[in-house]
C-alpha cells in the first residue's frame, strides 16, 4: 500500500479584502465585537474570482513550483461547500481553467472538514488509480452564501482556496491516521445554500444562505474536535505532545484556545490564520499550511495535526508527518 507525501502548498486568495471596521459601516457590529469574539480583523472576499478561477490559481502554482508533468497527475480533488455550479463540479472547471485535460477531477463536500476528508481519500485514490501524483484543495466562496444583513454569520466568513500536489509513496511514516466521523444527527445546527425548487409544487427546503445555531456548533466543535484528535493519536499509536503542530479549521480563535486547553497542550503549538483570512471552510487548513511552510514554522520531518469540523456536523482529523 502507497501512502502520500505532501509535495508542495500553494494558495490563493481574492484581492479584496474587507475589514472589521468595513462591515461596521453596512451593519450593527463593531470591530471590538468580531476581534474579541472570534480573533477575525480581515476577511477576503470573491469580486470577480470564482470558487473554481481560485482552485485554478492553486493547481497553477503548485505546477510551476513543483515542474510535475501534468500527465502524471491522476486526480484532482476540490473540497468545497460553495460550487459555482452544481454542474459541472468546481474541481472540472478548475482543471479547465488551469489549461488541463483528462485528469479525473471531482468535488468533495464535507463543508469545514471538507480538506482532511479529501486528503485521506487521496490517500486511497493513489493506490485504486496507481497514479504518481494528485492535488487536493480546499477552495470557497462563500460569500454568495452569507446573508449580508445578517451579523450573527455574515462577519464570520471569508473566501480563499489553499491546496497541496501529493505524491505517492512506499513510506510508512507519513499519514499517520486519520479519524473522520459525521454526527448526522445533529445536522440541522449548521445549513446553507438550499437551491430553489420549483414545479410540481415543491416545497421549499430551506434557506440559501447560512443559518447556524453558533452556541450548539461551539460546543460540538470543542468537545468533538478534541475527541477526534484524541481518537487519532489513540490509532496512531502516538501520543498527543508528539506533534510539533496543529492546524485546526479557522473558525474562531476561542474555538481553538479552548481545544488546546482540553488536550492539555499549550495553545502555542496551534497555528492561526484567522486574523486575516476568518473562517474560510474547506481552505481554511490548507491555507493556513501553506502560509506556515512559507514561514518556515512547518518544516520538513514535523509531526502535524489537520483537525476540521462544521456542518454535517462532522470532524475529520489527520496526523501527517511533513
Ligand atoms: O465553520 C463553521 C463552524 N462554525 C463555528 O464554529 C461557529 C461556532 N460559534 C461561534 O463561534 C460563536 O457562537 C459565535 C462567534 C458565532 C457567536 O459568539 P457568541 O459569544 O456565542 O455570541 P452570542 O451568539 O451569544 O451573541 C452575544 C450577543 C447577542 O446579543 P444579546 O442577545 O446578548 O443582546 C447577539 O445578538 O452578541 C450579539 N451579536 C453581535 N453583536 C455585534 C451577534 N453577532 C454580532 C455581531 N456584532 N456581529
Amino acid at each position: 500500500m502507497k501512502t502520500i507525501k505532501i509535495v508542495n502548498t500553494a494558495s490563493q486568495l481574492p484581492e479584496k479584502i474587507v475589514s472589521n471596521d468595513d462591515l461596521s459601516k453596512i451593519m450593527d457590529t463593531s470591530d471590538e465585537w468580531i476581534s474579541s469574539r472570534t480573533g477575525i480583523k480581515n476577511r477576503h472576499i470573491a469580486v470577480e474570482e470564482t470558487t473554481a478561477s481560485l482552485a485554478a490559481g492553486v493547481i497553477k502554482k503548485l505546477l510551476l513550483q513543483s515542474q510535475v508533468d501534468p500527465a502524471e497527475i491522476g486526480f484532482i480533488i476540490v473540497a468545497t461547500m460553495s460550487p459555482d455550479s452544481t454542474a459541472p463540479a468546481a474541481a472540472a472547471k478548475a482543471e479547465q481553467l488551469a489549461g488541463l485535460n483528462g485528469i479525473a477531477a471531482f468535488d468533495l463536500n464535507a463543508a469545514c472538514s471538507g480538506f482532511a476528508f479529501a486528503f485521506t481519500t487521496a490517500s486511497g485514490l493513489v493506490n485504486s488509480l496507481d497514479c504518481k501524483y494528485g492535488i487536493v484543495i480546499g477552495s470557497e466562496t462563500l460569500s454568495k452564501l452569507v446573508d449580508w444583513q445578517d451579523r450573527r454569520t455574515a462577519v464570520l466568513f471569508g473566501d480563499g482556496a489553499g491546496g497541496v500536489l501529493v505524491q505517492a509513496v512506499d513510506e510508512d511514516e507519513r499519514l499517520l491516521a486519520s479519524d473522520l466521523k459525521t454526527l448526522a444527527g445533529d445536522a440541522d445546527y449548521l445549513t446553507a445554500g438550499f437551491l430553489p425548487r420549483q414545479g410540481w409544487g415543491q416545497k421549499k427546503l430551506g434557506s440559501p444562505y447560512f443559518q447556524m445555531d453558533g452556541h450548539a456548533v461551539y460546543s460540538f466543535a470543542t468537545r468533538q474536535v478534541s475527541r477526534s484528535i484524541s481518537d487519532a493519536f489513540a490509532k496512531a499509536k502516538l501520543k498527543i505532545t508528539d506533534a510539533d503542530w496543529f492546524l485546526l479549521h479557522q473558525a474562531n480563535q476561542r474555538i481553538i484556545d479552548k481545544v488546546a486547553d482540553l488536550l492539555g497542550v499549550s495553545q502555542k503549538f496551534f497555528l492561526s490564520s484567522l486574523k486575516d483570512y476568518g473562517n474560510t471552510s474547506a481552505a481554511s487548513i490548507p491555507t493556513l499550511l501553506d502560509l506556515s511552510v512559507k514561514k518556515g514554522l512547518v518544516k520538513r520531518g514535523q509531526l502535524i495535526v489537520f483537525s476540521g469540523f462544521g456542518a454535517g456536523l462532522s470532524v475529520g482529523t489527520v496526523i501527517y508527518r511533513y
